[in-house]
């Protein structure tokens, strides 16, 4: 949520920053705004897209040599462009930009505003600011030891970027619950929400802490705490190329990401799943192994797509391994006072590793003496480094706001995470173990196949792209793809959509169905497929229009069905990671054939930083 990017060095700054936005975006496009320093704060800022703001700026003056940015996902006041970032504060000396909510903004606002100041933007961020400033200026203290001050009474989340025209160079940075990374390079330094904006200057990179402080300079970076003590940065080495957050000859980075799914698949198990030796390698799950087997519980806490991967990681943790599993939304467990026992294993799901609600409930967790295994996509972010123990998903960089690829390589980690357990536990037979093995290693050039035959979904997806609803039905360990489908269909397309255990159907959704509605079953060989037909069924007899994911060689639900894609065969349990794709792509087309930007739908952001 907001995406803040960075720069003091010797190179122009303004080139470096809108680049940095850009890639960015995919944090929040309410609106955009930069702040420059040369001869005095220059700050231009538009609601919209970074083009927009682009656009609207050429031909002014852009020179600098320090300067920071902002991409909006707007809080605190409509997008706007008096709410945009960059702030300037009552003396016009400061610029800040902010990622996160203060919590405690109003009871500031009216200290600050007792005090005569006035304020012209609805934002938080504006408050934290002249509250800086004030103490600035009663303390006289520079603003380095104001910014710590503050801090101290302010409550809530932030990363805060500030630049003071009295001090050309120089950027102060602070973070608390939202990400912040800084980028080392020779005489010059980059600040981002995430590595992206400094991709192509410098691998080496800071990953900035809670109640950190940063002073940055071209040739100077000072960590410091929020007592004022120095902290030795921690450099660490940044492993990912431009390319990987490029469209590389795609339309969108949705599309991209979903035909990645074959490598990204390949990649999350490479040098983890051994089929022929019998083996799974995972040093986070081997480091803990014994609380696994000895758990008596496992909460799985996650939000959104991750809580679906959640989901069905309860079906195949509690089948193969035998533990009870509950699976909460990260939002509520946090506040709902949950009884966590001492060797209780949590265990995060979360694509961005920086979802705040999913990040707050580990904290409390842990303070309650869990274990924190975290499942998570991106290298050094909060959620890995706060967990216990972990297994990364490697999926590569997901710029689409909608998860597809992060999804799939979720459910690799949680059946491998499955079977090494249920192996080390002796839950599991050797054979059935060796098959899954051997499955699961099927998986990429499955995902493969079902990818050559996308263009069948485009057919699918023109027939029905008028649709007001549509309802997602699956059975078992389809019943998460089924919620997974109907999720992806809603932020894509804004086809309001319900997913739903295919036989709950029966007590009210049913009611929902005629003749215009496309219900989507995820109907592929398992245990349930005789029930599911019988549902496809009752569907039919209410004239409900049957959009059918089913195996080859399934030659049955053709007869029934108004349109079916076949995917591979399948073990039950490694199926759902093939059926998700047709819902991926469905979704994509809708989106498409409805003239939605599909990268960036409304109303969203990648990264939910604030609760
Ligand atoms: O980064 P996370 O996995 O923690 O994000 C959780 C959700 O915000 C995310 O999955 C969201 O639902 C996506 N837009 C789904 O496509």
């Amino acid at each position: 949520m907001c995406g803040i990017v960075g720069y003091t060095g010797t190179k122009e700054a303004y080139p470096i920053v809108i680049t940095g936005l850009k890639r960015l975006e995919y944090r929040g496009y309410d609106s955009t705004g930069v702040a420059l320093l040369n001869n005095g704060l220059k700050v231009y800022k538009k609601k919209g897209r970074v083009s927009d703001l682009e656009e609207a700026i050429i031909g002014m003056d852009l020179h600098a040599h320090t300067g920071i940015g902002h991409t909006r996902w707007a809080t605190h006041g409509e997008p706007s462009d008096v709410n945009a970032h960059p702030h300037t504060s009552a003396s016009g000396k400061l610029a800040m930009i902010h990622n996160g909510i203060i919590e405690n903004y109003t009871q500031l606002k009216k200290e600050l505003t007792n005090k005569g100041y006035v304020f012209t933007s609805e934002t938080d961020t504006e408050v934290l600011l002249n509250f800086i400033e004030d103490i600035k200026e009663n303390n006289q203290c520079d603003l380095e030891e104001a910014v710590r001050v503050a801090l101290k009474r302010v409550t809530g989340a932030y990363v805060i970027l500030l630049l003071d025209s009295e001090n050309p160079d120089t950027i102060i940075a602070a973070r608390k619950g939202s990400p912040l990374v800084i980028g080392v390079g020779k005489g010059e330094h980059f600040l981002g929400s995430d590595a992206s904006p400094m991709l192509e200057y410098t691998k080496e990179v800071v990953y900035v802490n809670d109640y950190e402080l940063a002073i940055v300079r071209p040739d100077e970076l000072i960590l410091k705490n929020l007592g004022n003590e120095k902290i030795t940065p921690f450099v660490t080495r940044l492993d990912m190329e431009l390319a990987a957050i490029e469209k590389g000859g795609y339309d969108h980075f949705m599309l991209k990401e979903i035909f990645e799914q074959p490598s990204t698949i390949h990649d999350c198990l490479r040098g983890r799943l051994d089929a022929a030796a019998g083996t799974i390698t995972m040093k986070g799950i081997q480091d803990n192994i014994q609380h696994f087997i000895n758990a008596n519980r496992i909460i799985i806490v996650a939000c959104g797509t991750s809580w679906h991967a959640a989901l069905l990681a309860e079906y195949i943790i509690e089948e193969l391994c035998r533990i009870p599993v509950e699976v909460e939304y990260a939002s509520e467990f946090r506040y709902r006072n949950p009884i966590i026992n001492k060797g209780d294993i949590i265990i995060a799901i979360s694509q961005s590793g920086e979802t705040a609600d999913t990040l707050v409930a580990i904290e409390r967790a842990k303070e309650n003496g869990a274990i924190i295994f975290g499942i998570v996509n991106v290298v050094g972010s909060s959620i890995a480094r706060i967990s216990n123990g972990g297994a990364y998903t490697h999926a590569g960089p997901e710029i689409g706001v909608a998860s597809t690829k992060a999804f799939t390589g979720q459910l690799a980690v949680l059946t491998m995470m499955a079977l090494k357990i249920a192996k080390e536990k002796g839950t599991i037979s050797d054979e059935r173990y060796t098959d899954l093995l051997f499955e699961l290693e099927a998986v990429p050039e499955k995902v493969d196949a079902i990818l050559k035959t996308a263009e069948q979904l485009k057919t699918i997806a023109l027939k029905y792209k008028g649709a007001a609803d549509a309802l997602y039905l699956g059975r078992g360990y389809n019943f998460p793809i089924a919620l997974e489908g109907a999720l992806k269909l809603k932020e894509i397309s804004y086809i309001h959509a319900e997913g739903y255990p295919a036989a709950e159907m029966k007590h009210g959704p049913i009611a929902l169905v005629d003749e215009n509605l496309p219900v989507v079953f995820i109907a592929t060989k398992d245990s349930y497929h005789e029930k599911i037909v019988s549902n496809i069924q009752e569907i039919k007899a209410r004239k409900g229009k049957v959009i059918a994911i089913i195996t080859e060689g399934d030659d049955l639900i053709p007869g029934m069905a108004d349109d079916v894609f076949y995917v591979p065969p399948a073990d039950e349990i490694i199926a759902p990671m093939l059926s998700t794709i047709p819902m991926q792509l469905l979704s994509y087309y809708m989106g498409i054939a409805r003239g939605v930007d599909v990268d960036k739908p409304r109303n969203l952001a990648k990264s939910v930083t604030v609760e």
